[in-house]
């Protein structure tokens, strides 16, 4: 499966939405996560990510493992986003701030 990653957190850029063939993006208040239940590894959504936040769940980078879990747990609860959206407003300013797992909005 493909996990979204912190970089995310704050962005919710969601051009990776827009060509998932499953539909398999959830959306929380700042942040999409992937139903690893649905995913069917195309990797279509990887480059289209401005943030470059997803990553194939073996490829996760060791600071980001947290996350492989955490797209599992709030995929169970968070609904579908099928179509993309406009980003959060300070999206480039928050592209690449370190540390934005305790922004996670639930
Ligand atoms: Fe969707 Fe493919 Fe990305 Fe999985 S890898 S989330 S199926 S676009
Ligand atoms: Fe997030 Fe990147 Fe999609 S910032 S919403 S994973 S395009």
């Amino acid at each position: 499966t493909y996990v979204v990653t912190e970089n995310c957190i704050k962005c919710k850029y969601t051009d990776c939405v827009d060509v998932c063939p499953v539909d398999c993006f959830r959306e929380g208040p700042n942040m999409l996560v992937i139903d690893p239940a649905e995913c069917i590894d195309c990797t279509l959504c990887v480059p289209e990510c401005p943030a470059e936040a997803i990553f194939a769940e073996d490829d996760v980078p060791d600071t980001q493992k947290a996350f492989i879990a955490l797209n599992a747990e709030l995929a169970k609860t968070w609904p579908a986003l099928t179509e993309r959206k406009p980003a959060l407003p300070d999206a480039d300013d928050q592209n690449g701030v370190p540390d934005k797992l305790k922004d996670l909005l639930r």
